[in-house]
């Protein structure tokens, strides 16, 4: 490696100090979020259509599409509950092992886990308030500690850049899709945009602590790093199909409508498809995510930018 790539990988871009003063200002409590009046309206979308891909089904009726994009806000508020499981463990061992030195940096990290914490507890209100109005019991893929622990048997750097890939999605899900979507159900609106105010801190962490991960690390090791990143991603793939597959069971349950051999395998198709982009392809092709990539190594950007249309 050059002293000049050296240089640039080693200039940090965001602060620790900045990111702590965002996230005391972006701090919301979890009761002003759901409970009480503030239910789920299941008349009313949750998901966005760029991610539910509900309308290319056109053997389903408004109704069937309307209960599959519910669906999706389902799963949706699942995976999140799963990913965050196992962002919180790692942390929480992250700031355990840099409690000395920068006291912006400890406070930083500890907030960002204690959010994290929240957003497990948040998803979770919400789900349950889901499955109290839907009327369905539905499917989802886990156990979550099961899927943690394949997850954090890889490397950190590999893993970190999976969480940065998470948390720039997430930013991503609601400037572009959620925002400006007067058509959906405005809680779950509140839902995205509380979590998009927070994961803002977290995807500059993020970033801060992948930096700090590859500081010393050889062009060989890197690559390695990105090699781990991408079986992480064919692992969340192969779960994302599993929940494909629940995902159509979930519908014919809940509409009592058996689709036909054709009709499901085009469900399959699509919708695989769909939460592809919706947890895989949004995160992989953030401009932010592939910035990290390119200041490590171009080779690593230009290695994801070739995969990345499998997931779009
Ligand atoms: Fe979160
Ligand atoms: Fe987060």
């Amino acid at each position: 490696m050059t002293e000049t790539q050296t240089n640039t990988r080693t200039i940090p871009r965001y602060s620790y100090k900045e990111t702590l003063f965002a996230s005391q200002k972006a701090n919301w409590r979890l009761e002003d979020i759901i409970g009480g009046d503030k239910k789920l309206d299941f008349t009313q979308p949750l998901m966005p259509e760029s991610f539910a891909r509900v309308k290319e089904l056109s053997f389903l009726s408004p109704g069937e599409k309307l209960k599959l994009n519910q669906i999706r806000g389902f799963d949706y508020l699942c995976t999140f509950g799963l990913v965050e499981e196992f962002i919180l463990p790692f942390i929480l061992d992250h700031a355990r092992r840099q409690l000395q030195g920068d006291d912006y940096r400890v406070r930083a990290f500890l907030a960002f886990a204690a959010e994290e914490a929240k957003h497990i507890h948040l998803f979770k209100h919400f789900r349950a308030e889901f499955e109290d109005g839907f009327g369905t019991e539905c499917l989802f893929i886990g156990p979550p500690s099961a899927i943690a622990e394949a997850i954090l048997a890889h490397d950190p750097l590999a893993i970190t850049l999976v969480i940065l890939h998470i948390e720039w999605m997430t930013q991503r899900h609601y400037l572009d899709s959620v925002k400006d979507a007067q058509e959906l159900d405005p809680q779950f609106r509140s839902l995205l945009k509380h979590h998009w105010m927070e994961e803002a801190q977290h995807a500059k962490l993020d970033t801060l602590m992948v930096e700090a991960l590859a500081e010393s690390r050889s062009q060989a090791e890197l690559e390695k790093a990105l090699d781990e990143y991408l079986e992480i991603g064919g692992f969340i793939d192969g779960g994302l199909r599993q929940q494909a597959e629940f995902n159509m069971e979930n519908l014919q349950r809940s509409t009592g409508r058996m689709l036909s051999a054709e009709e499901r395998a085009e469900f399959m198709t699509k919708q695989h498809q769909a939460l592809r982009w919706t947890f895989l392809g949004s995160g992989m092709t953030h401009p932010n995510f592939l910035a990290t990539l390119e200041r490590l190594s171009p080779a690593l950007r230009q290695r994801i930018e070739q995969v990345a249309s499998v997931f779009g």
